[in-house]
C-alpha cells in the first residue's frame, strides 16, 4: 500500500503528523515525534520569545475532545528554528510561527528565511486564546496585509497558513479569494472552534482557569466543521495549494474521510494528547485496512474524489 503524499518539493511517507501545539512544545516531545511513524511534525507554534502563556490548568480532557487556553506558551522561535536546523534530515519537518503582531511575524519570517536548513512554514493566523487580540483569519483584510508583507521577505521555502475555522459560505469564499492571490503551498484547516464553553455540573464549574473557562476545542466535537472547510477550500483552492486536514481525527476511518474531501495530510491534535505517539501507528495501520477492503492503491486513488447527491 501506498501512503505517500506531497506538498511542494516535500514528500511524506504517510499523510500523517501531529497538530501543532500536541507533544510538540518541548525538545522531550519533538524528539519523540521524529522517531515515531508519523512521516512529519509540526513544533508548537512560536513567538520570538519564550512565553510562560495562560494561567493552569489550561488544557483539560472531555468525553469528546478537549478544551485549551494554552496562551501561546512555547519555548521560543530560535529553539523551534534551532530543532529544525538539527532535524531536517530526519524527516520533512513544519516550522510553526504565531506572532503577537504583524512585525513579530516578519521578524521570524526573516530568520526563517535566511536559515539554511529546508523545512514548510505554517503560519498560524488563528490562535483564540490571547486576551484582547481577535484571530487574524477572521480579518479578511488584516489577513491580505499580512501576507503581503510575509511574502516580501518570505520567497524561497514553501508557506500554508493554518486557518480558524469558517461557517458562512461567504466567508469560505471570501478567504479563498484572498488565499489565491498568493503563492501558498498549503492551507491548514481547522484550527481549533475558539471560545467553546466545557462546564462541569458536577462541580458547577469550568474545567480551565483561563478567560472563565473559554477556550478552543477540538477533538470529535469538531469533525463534521473540519471536513467542511478541508472540502470547501479544495473546491476553492487552486491545486497548487494543498490542503492539510485538522480535527476529529481518532480513526483511519477519519484520516480516509479528510482525503476523501480532498486534504494531502491530516494533523492529529486531541487524540494525540490522549494517547500519545503510538496512535500514528494504529491510523496507518486503519487506513490501510480501509484502503484495502476499498481496493486502492495509493491515496490518489480517492483524494478528493467525495460523491454528492
Ligand atoms: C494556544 O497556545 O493557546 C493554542 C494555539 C492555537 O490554537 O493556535
Amino acid at each position: 500500500m501506498d501512503l505517500s503524499t506531497n506538498i511542494a518539493n516535500f514528500s511524506f511517507k504517510n499523510p500523517l503528523m501531529n497538530a501543532s501545539g500536541a507533544l510538540c512544545t518541548s525538545y522531550d516531545e519533538l524528539n519523540a515525534l521524529l522517531g515515531g511513524s508519523n512521516s512529519s511534525l509540526v513544533t508548537k507554534s512560536a513567538t520570538p520569545l519564550y512565553r510562560e502563556g495562560n494561567p493552569m490548568p489550561r488544557y483539560a480532557e472531555t468525553p469528546l475532545g478537549t478544551i485549551n487556553s494554552m496562551g501561546l506558551a512555547n519555548q521560543g522561535f530560535d529553539f523551534y528554528l534551532n530543532f529544525i536546523e538539527n532535524n531536517y534530515h530526519q524527516k520533512p519537518l513544519f516550522l510553526s510561527i504565531a506572532g503577537l503582531c504583524l512585525e513579530d511575524n516578519l521578524a521570524m519570517a526573516k530568520k526563517a528565511h535566511e536559515s539554511k536548513a529546508e523545512f514548510l512554514l505554517e503560519l498560524n493566523l488563528s490562535c483564540p486564546n490571547i486576551m484582547g487580540k481577535p484571530q487574524t483569519g477572521y480579518d479578511f483584510q488584516r489577513t491580505r496585509e499580512v501576507l503581503e508583507q510575509v511574502f516580501e521577505i518570505y520567497t524561497d521555502k514553501p508557506l500554508g497558513v493554518k486557518l480558524p475555522p469558517y461557517f458562512d459560505m461567504v466567508h469560505f469564499e471570501q478567504m479563498a479569494e484572498i488565499l489565491k492571490q498568493f503563492p501558498l503551498s498549503f492551507v491548514t484547516c481547522i484550527n481549533s472552534i475558539g471560545n467553546g464553553l466545557y462546564i462541569d455540573a458536577q462541580t458547577e464549574s469550568v474545567v480551565i482557569k483561563p478567560k472563565d473557562g473559554f477556550g478552543g476545542l477540538g477533538g470529535e466535537y469538531v469533525k463534521p466543521t473540519a471536513l467542511a472547510n478541508v472540502r470547501k477550500f479544495y473546491e476553492l483552492l487552486p491545486k497548487s495549494i494543498k490542503i492539510i486536514g485538522c480535527g476529529g481525527i481518532l480513526s483511519g476511518k477519519d484520516v480516509f474521510e479528510h482525503l476523501l474531501c480532498g486534504a494531502s495530510m491530516v494533523q492529529v491534535g486531541s487524540q494525540l494528547m490522549k494517547e500519545k505517539n503510538q496512535i500514528f501507528s494504529r491510523l496507518e495501520k486503519e487506513l490501510e485496512e480501509i484502503m484495502y477492503k476499498k481496493n486502492y492503491s495509493k491515496i490518489e486513488d480517492f483524494k478528493g474524489n467525495l460523491k454528492s447527491l
